[in-house]
């Protein structure tokens, strides 16, 4: 842990900021995110809240005058704040305040308050730590809920009891549980119960800030912290009862399934160590969800969990939707590797063919390394053994689909013969027999019968017109 010195606040900028509120005769703190990530090491964050026991908004005029180069600064009146963007910073200014909350709303009721006031309405003890930036107090850290020590042992703490900072906030639980999981720290084990206590009351947070949470516990090194924490306190359920009803193990006649929620969470922490492509850990995620609804269990082949994929592609797009999350392509992609999810393994399983493959590239198209990465991270098993045959056997397929890129070109697939072609060849107006034919066409590349390649498909395209009882058009 870095000891505390004034390097802290050796940027210019806060020399600016304390002339101009020495100049308006008013306090002013920097507070939050800032001071946090810098005891703490990390990159300080570009966004710096500065609190003025006074006028936020006049804080910011002032020093949009003080500050050479004609700043850009923004007034929200209505919430007394302000924003100067400046050389790659955003200072954010508010005026110190106080606030009552009721009991259906996230906003609110504030009064102008003192610094201690404001660090008490703050979320964490770690992030109401304040340094002055007066001359007279100017790098002295006020630290009222001892914050810096919880930095230390590592700990997330409220300020207030508990109960009152989530039931006032719940956006706060999703906080905590997000804190917990970027910086592995520990929840004090009041704010735990407080958490599980005031669960439902997730419900008055907007879907969209919930997600900035998820994405971020999922963009973590080990997100499997965050989502334990999650389902834990049982704020999961709340937000993926798909997920939630993954867990547990059902035995029939001694025949048992595995903790289909356990391994998703070993998979996303598998695949956070290979992508930071938040739509992939996203499909790592969801990868399963559709094993709850097609759950069976057979007495000759034991559980089944058939058509799981399918079905989960289509639970994504429903689950997207309940969170308000955009609809567009980046659902499509994870809707597309859960659909596909257990092909390379079935594929890996038995020999591995040109075909398959190609049939795999064919259907991947270019997210066909994105697919091999998430299956990958799907072995969870135990055993050893098995565990090096199906990563060597995905190393051999991953070798085959270059293999079969290099040579037949399926990804992104046109066909080399077109629609209009087969019309012009014997003389068609749209009608069924198009499709068949090109259908055929690339059924016999997909397999191997054919290269794919123009003259090839000409050929072939003639032989199955002539099957069809189809004649050439004269020239
Ligand atoms: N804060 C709070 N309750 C919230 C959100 C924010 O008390 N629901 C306070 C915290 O003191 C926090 C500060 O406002 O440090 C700034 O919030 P924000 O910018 O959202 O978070 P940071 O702490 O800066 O961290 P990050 O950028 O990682 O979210």
């Amino acid at each position: 842990m870095k000891m505390y010195h004034k390097s802290a606040i050796d940027h210019p900028i806060f020399k600016i900021l304390g002339e101009a509120a020495d100049e308006l005769h008013l306090e002013a703190y920097v507070i939050g995110g800032f001071v946090r990530d810098y005891f703490l090491n990390r990159d300080t964050p570009k966004d710096i809240d500065i609190v003025a026991v006074g006028s936020g908004i006049d804080l910011a005029r002032k020093v949009a005058v003080l500050l050479k180069g004609n700043p850009e600064i923004t007034l929200f009146k209505n919430f007394g704040t302000a924003m100067i963007k400046h050389k790659g910073l955003e200072l954010e200014f508010v005026g110190a305040r106080k606030e009552s909350y009721q009991k259906d709303s996230r906003k609110p009721i504030v009064e102008d308050g003192t610094l201690e006031d404001d660090q008490n309405r703050r979320d964490f003890t770690i992030n109401a730590l304040a340094i002055g930036l007066n001359q007279k107090n100017y790098g002295k850290l006020l630290d009222p809920f001892n914050g810096l020590l919880d930095l230390e042992r590592k700990i997330i703490r409220t300020p207030l009891r508990p109960s009152i900072t989530y039931s006032d906030d719940p956006l706060r639980m999703m906080r905590a549980i997000r804190f917990a999981a970027q910086l592995e720290f520990e929840i004090a084990l009041g704010s735990l119960q407080a958490i599980m206590e005031n669960k439902e009351r997730i419900k008055i947070v907007s879907k969209e800030r919930i997600v900035v949470e998820i994405n971020k516990i999922l963009m973590t090194k080990k997100p499997s912290i965050g989502l334990a924490l999650l389902h834990k306190t049982r704020l999961l359920s709340f937000i993926f009862p798909e997920l939630t009803a993954l867990q547990g193990i059902e035995e029939m006649e001694g025949q048992r399934h595995k903790d289909n929620f356990w391994h998703t969470l070993e998979v996303v922490d598998n695949i956070a160590k290979t992508t930071d492509n938040l739509w992939l850990r996203w499909a790592a995620l969801l990868h399963d969800i559709g094993k709850a609804p097609t759950k069976k269990f057979h007495k000759k082949n034991g559980w089944t969990f058939h058509g799981h994929e399918f079905v989960g592609s289509k639970m994504v797009y429903r689950l997207f939707k309940r969170l308000k999350m955009p609809l567009n392509d980046k659902m499509k992609f994870v809707q597309k590797m859960v659909l596909l999810s257990s092909r390379p393994i079935i594929l890996s399983e038995k020999h591995v063919t040109d075909s398959a493959v190609r049939r795999l590239v064919f259907d991947a198209g270019d997210h066909v390394e994105d697919l091999m990465t998430l299956c990958e991270a799907d072995i969870t098993t135990k055993n050893p053994k098995k565990q090096k045959r199906y990563l060597n056997n995905f190393k051999l397929v991953r070798q085959k689909i270059q293999e079969v890129e290099e040579r037949d070109r399926i990804r992104n697939f046109q066909p080399p013969v077109t629609g209009e072609l087969i019309m012009k060849t014997f003389n068609l107006k749209p009608s069924k027999e198009i499709g068949i034919i090109k259908e055929a066409i690339k059924e016999a590349i997909l397999e191997g019968e054919i290269p794919n390649e123009y003259d090839a498909a000409y050929q072939f395209m003639l032989n199955k017109g002539n099957d069809l009882g189809l004649s050439v058009k004269e020239p």
